[in-house]
């Protein structure tokens, strides 16, 4: 077998810490190679140095047998390797063929002629067996198509390695089967592929070979089929896993939030969703379940008023808050974890104790007399928060941005569990965390519920929806269509829901 990858060696170091140590990996041609490890264990270091968005400090990389030097991405993508990222890099308002050719650098490539390059692009297409309508617009697609279209793109910029960053973390189970069987077709076409994932379950489904990361080291790289999960996460944590406490049966009877009616359009008129009703109890979490884009996202927002009602009612701990701002919701009570912690929930070139204060300035642990804040409670409080959440990095002056994804979500996590919130609107609370760690948090959110918090939990981890909620509300095209005993519910059955398969 012909080898795609060697890293030789390769380290990389950030002030206080050494995200990669000498490591040394092999990656036959057309297989599926997964990386594993925990949050902040160096996996997407490594993957940014194999992209050339990262110069390592030593070692050498060789592509099919050749020492190459990269530095930009360009470089990589003439060498053959192509990088599909977690947040999709696709422009909405353009169809999927115009996505695919805009940016194209590639002197061959250049300037075709849009017939000439849908043929081109048709002809990829068939060779790896992926298929896509090109005349649709992406902002139409389901996230599991415009992964495929970010697939497409780098095969059609000749891509022979495709590298893979939690590629499933933002898909239903129906569209993570799609995944494979198409990285299966890549393989048996001549593709490697790198593919890391959090998932054990997933990656001793699909992975041909699996290579373990712990504190910067590679610990070993194994063959699937000579190893199990408890092994693997054995590997990856250095100690054995813990088991999740049982479900608590008591409910509060006090509605923390309830919904009469809501009803909403977008700007352009369509309908974003209609007549939701439902309510959420003191100790209980109540799990909304949707495909992107069925409006349980919108639906959510419009409890904090970042969405507005055409008609119906909210109330939150018996009170009518229609026509309350953001602002005094969120301080009466109500805690916000968002979907992109990138985005919406931290300040990336901020250190971690400022990004405890923004939003907060004006409650009265921060809010000081002067036109300054108290600093002093932030320090403390981020190093609490860094400490309950086992958060990996230097320290409360670190930007939010030296911190891996995981320990950035365990961080966001953790300031909004603080200060005793009513109601925790959390949306995928562990996305791109390790199992460890998503251990952890599902403790810490089981043990405030247990304390009376209400928990709205919205998680694309079916898994994880059933585990965690009491009840499970579906949201299918601008609709609740049902409601779910957690307990009886399997993942088929919830996936079936979401896709309307199932009525
Ligand atoms: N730009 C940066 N500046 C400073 N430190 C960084 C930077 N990028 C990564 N690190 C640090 O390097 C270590 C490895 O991070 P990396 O992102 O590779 O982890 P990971 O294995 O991908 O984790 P996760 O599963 O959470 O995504 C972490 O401790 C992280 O804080
Ligand atoms: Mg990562």
């Amino acid at each position: 077998m012909n080898i795609a990858i060697n890293t030789n060696n390769i380290s990389k170091s950030y002030p206080g810490v050494l995200a990669n140590s000498n490591v040394s990996i092999q990656i036959d041609e057309s297989s599926i190679h997964a990386i594993v490890g925990e949050n902040g264990a160096g996996k997407s270091t490594l993957m940014k140095i194999l992209y050339g968005m990262t110069k390592p400090d030593s070692g050498s990389i060789e592509i099919f047998n050749e020492i190459v030097t990269m530095s930009s991405p360009k470089d990589s993508i003439t060498l053959g390797i192509g990088m599909v990222h977690q947040h999709f890099m696709l422009a909405k308002n353009l169809t999927v063929l115009e996505n695919i050719i805009l940016g194209i650098d590639r002197p061959s490539l250049k300037n075709l002629g849009l017939k000439k390059y849908k043929k081109a692009i048709e002809e990829v297409m068939s060779n790896y067996s992926l298929d896509i309508d090109l005349n649709m617009y992406v902002e139409d697609l389901s996230v599991g198509e415009k992964q495929r279209v970010e697939i497409i793109k780098v095969l059609f910029r000749g891509a022979k390695i495709l590298i893979l960053d939690e590629p499933t973390a933002v898909l239903v189970p129906q569209e993570v089967d799609e995944l494979f069987n198409n990285l299966k077709n890549l393989r048996e076409n001549g593709v490697t592929i790198i593919f890391i994932s959090h998932k054990l379950d997933e990656v001793l489904e699909i992975a041909d070979q699996i290579s373990v990361m712990r504190s910067g080291q590679l610990i070993d790289s194994v063959r699937n089929m000579n190893v199990s999960k408890i092994e693997l996460a054995e590997m990856m944590i250095g100690k054995s896993l813990p088991s999740p406490p049982p479900r608590s049966t008591e409910k509060k009877q006090n509605k923390i939030i309830e919904l009469k009616n809501v009803s909403s359009n977008n700007v352009d008129g369509r309908q974003l969703f209609k007549n939701i009703s439902f309510s959420l109890y003191g100790s209980e979490i109540l799990g909304i379940a949707g495909v992107e884009g069925n409006g349980q996202k919108e639906v959510v927002e419009s409890i904090i008023g970042i969405e507005k009602l055409e008609s119906g009612e909210i109330f939150f701990n018996g009170e009518k808050i229609n026509d309350k701002t953001t602002r005094e919701r969120l301080d009466s009570g109500i805690s916000f974890i968002p979907e992109d912690r990138q985005l919406q929930a931290m300040i990336m070139d901020m250190n971690l104790t400022n990004n405890v204060i923004i939003g907060r300035q004006n409650i009265k642990k921060y809010k000081s007399n002067f036109a300054t804040v108290k600093t002093k409670n932030a320090v403390k409080e981020s190093e609490n928060i860094i400490s309950l959440f086992d958060v990996k990095t230097p320290g409360t002056n670190t930007l939010a941005t030296a911190l891996s994804g995981g320990n950035q979500q365990k961080f966001v996590v953790g300031r909004e569990l603080e200060d005793d919130p009513s109601l925790l609107i959390a949306s995928q609370p562990t996305r791109g965390i390790d199992i460890g760690a998503q251990a952890l948090i599902w403790e810490k959110l089981r043990e405030s519920r247990d304390n009376g918090l209400g928990v709205l939990l919205i998680s694309a981890d079916l898994e994880e929806l059933i585990g965690l909620s009491d009840r499970i509300v579906v949201f299918y095209q601008g609709s609740l269509v049902t409601e779910l005993s957690s307990e009886e519910v399997s993942p088929e059955d919830l996936g079936g829901y979401m896709t309307g398969l199932k009525k």
